[in-house]
């Protein structure tokens, strides 16, 4: 399988902090019985335009089975994620985003902020993950059965 793990942060792409939430994410993942995975891994500034360009290039030309952004959902000026993805999503699946802020209200109100959407361009299933590393390791547990059929259908 190939997984891409895109964040999406002014800061750390800067070098200003460590990314602390891609490397979750590939925690996360690497412990869910997916097989063999080829990651790709991007630290990357909030720009919508570039984010657009590789999403298309991953989903259209590389065919990567899953790519899964953090950082850049909420609500600041340059919180782009989910515009970029919707601009290149051919169908959205809205319950990953309403799932996770639902979950997540319960012990951090500010969680309803987080804008994070997901669905499908070709054989690619996209996911937007809030920035915060333990947001990323209270949701995207709860996530993987969805991500797992999601994947099989995409691929029928
Ligand atoms: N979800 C969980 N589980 N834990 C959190 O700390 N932070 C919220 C929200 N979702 C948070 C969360 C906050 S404060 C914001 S602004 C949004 O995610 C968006 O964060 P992002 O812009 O880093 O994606």
């Amino acid at each position: 399988m190939k997984v891409a793990r895109l964040t999406l942060s002014d800061r750390a792409s800067a070098g200003i902090y460590e990314d602390r939430s891609g490397p979750e994410i590939e925690r996360v993942i690497g412990g869910a019985d997916f097989g063999e995975v080829e990651w790709r891994r991007v630290v990357m500034p909030d720009e919508r335009a570039d984010l657009e360009v590789l999403l298309r290039q991953l989903a259209d030309e590389e065919k990567f089975d899953l790519i899964l952004t953090t950082g850049g959902t909420g609500p600041s000026p340059r919180d782009i994620t989910p515009e970029a993805t919707r601009a290149v999503l051919e169908r959205e699946l809205p319950g990953f985003g309403e799932i996770m802020r639902v979950h997540s209200f319960a012990k951090v109100p500010t969680a309803i902020l987080s804008r994070a959407t997901a669905g499908t361009r070709g054989t690619a299933l996209i996911v937007n993950l809030p920035g915060n590393p333990k947001a990323i390791g209270e949701c995207l547990p709860l996530l993987l059965p969805a991500i797992r059929e999601a994947i099989k259908h995409l691929h029928e």
